[in-house]
């Protein structure tokens, strides 16, 4: 038997992305599709890392994904993200989304995590290393 997961009680990392789904963003359940979040959070992800780079990046992997709630339309959905290993031309950032629903009178969620790799690339696609920007980091 595994051991339980131990949810976060608030947010870890700092805001990348805040948005709020419409209704084509719904599946035929009504709820909102998890490949928009994914999405949503693919970006956060890459302004993280070009946020601490300035470098041209790419995903190269979605090393994990859980989707915990639901998200609905109308939902605020804001997206903290955090540097994880950093490698030759590979970083990872840990994504977590939480939602503030009904308006920001309700209850802030926690709904999906996930962790996502980037790598830096040069003009031809090419990877390079990847090189923190003081500068473009305390902008
Ligand atoms: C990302 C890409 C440039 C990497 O090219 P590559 O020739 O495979 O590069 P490498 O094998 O040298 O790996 C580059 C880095 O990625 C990491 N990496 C490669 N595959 C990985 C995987 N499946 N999971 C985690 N990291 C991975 C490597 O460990 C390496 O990191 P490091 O230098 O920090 O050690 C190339 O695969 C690509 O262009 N992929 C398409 C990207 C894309 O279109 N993304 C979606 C839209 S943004």
């Amino acid at each position: 038997m595994s051991a339980p997961e131990i949810q976060p009680t608030e947010p870890h990392g700092s805001i990348s992305l805040r948005i709020m789904p419409a209704p084509a963003d719904t599946n035929h359940l009504g709820n909102i599709f998890g490949g928009w979040v994914l999405s949503q959070m693919d970006v956060a992800g890459a302004l993280h890392v070009t946020n601490l780079t300035n470098q041209r990046v790419v995903t190269v992997a979605v090393e994990s994904m859980k989707f915990h709630k639901p998200v609905q339309v109308g939902d605020e959905v804001t997206c903290y993200t955090r540097t994880g290993r950093v490698g030759r031309t590979s970083m990872e950032v840990v994504i977590e989304t939480w939602v503030r629903k009904q308006y920001k009178k309700g209850p802030l969620l926690h709904v999906t995590s996930g962790t996502f790799v980037y790598v830096a690339i040069d003009e031809a696609g090419t990877p390079t290393p990847i090189k923190l920007d003081t500068e473009a980091a305390s902008r």
